[in-house]
């Protein structure tokens, strides 16, 4: 990737997205931070190199919106982070057709509109670039009692888009990789008892955002890294502990 580097991450208003932001402007990149209320968020900080665009993920309009925002004030778009996204656990056979389409419109079509739209882009640079998008172990090593099944259809069809997608761009120089935290320290984990879920991997604790952006920024400058997924889950996805 040539300098400056302009990255967009979607989901940025708190949580991963934002600590992701904080990272990649310390390390001189120019971001694009999208949401639906990131204009809102006061956990970004104030500079120069970053743009707030708000928006909804699912709207393929969002994904224009982002590209030519940073096209418009940065020259270019050099990376991606998919890291928008929901959770909802519910049983099987009983999971609402409204909370499945929720799922499906915010982490599958959000990939694939904010993806497409960005690929395309880079495309037309000639200078390649990486996406990187935030998934779960629970993909592939189920956890007895999280009930994700519904949820881990989108995720996992994410991480399958990715690997066949490093393949389609490999040789344009486009890089596509994964990665899988476990528990994260977010608001989307303000209601869950603390001691409870940092039983749930082997090497027991919550994960901060700050460790989830060490694997991000690895996989998004490491030149020869594509079509692989990092977990960051201590070691949930090796089995039965
Ligand atoms: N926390 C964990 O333990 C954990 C574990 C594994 C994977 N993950 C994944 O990591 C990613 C970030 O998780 P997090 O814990 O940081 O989540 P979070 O604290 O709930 O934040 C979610 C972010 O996504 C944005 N968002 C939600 N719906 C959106 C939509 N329709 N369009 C655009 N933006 C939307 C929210 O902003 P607005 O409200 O402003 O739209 C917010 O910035 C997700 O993909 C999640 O599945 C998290």
């Amino acid at each position: 990737m040539k300098n400056p580097r302009t990255i967009i991450i979607t989901g940025a208003s708190q949580g991963i997205g934002a600590g992701l932001v904080s990272r990649f402007l310390d390390r001189g990149y120019n971001v694009v931070a999208t949401s639906r209320k990131v204009s809102d968020s006061k956990e970004l900080p104030v500079s120069d190199r970053l743009v707030r665009v708000d928006g909804d993920v699912a709207d393929p309009a969002t994904a224009n919106a982002v590209v030519e925002a940073a096209v418009k004030t940065f020259g270019s778009v050099d990376a991606l982070v998919n890291n928008a996204g929901i959770f909802i656990g519910k049983p099987f056979v009983d999971f609402p057709i409204e909370d499945y389409r929720k799922l499906q419109s915010i982490n599958v079509d959000g990939f694939l509109f904010m993806t497409q739209r960005v690929v395309r882009q880079m495309l037309a640079q000639g200078t390649g670039g990486s996406i990187v998008s935030i998934t779960s172990p629970l993909t592939q090593n189920p956890i007895a009692g999280a009930m994700s099944t519904v949820a881990m259809i989108t995720k996992g069809g994410i991480e399958a888009g990715s690997r066949n997608l490093a393949m389609e761009y490999a040789t344009q120089g486009i890089r596509v990789n994964i990665v899988a935290p476990g528990i994260v320290d977010t608001p989307m984990h303000t209601d869950s008892p603390k001691d409870v879920i940092a039983m749930m991997s082997p090497i027991q604790g919550i994960s901060s955002v700050d460790e989830i952006a060490d694997a991000v920024v690895f996989v998004t400058e490491a030149p020869r890294v594509t079509g692989e997924t990092i977990r960051v889950d201590g070691g949930g996805h090796l089995g039965k502990w």
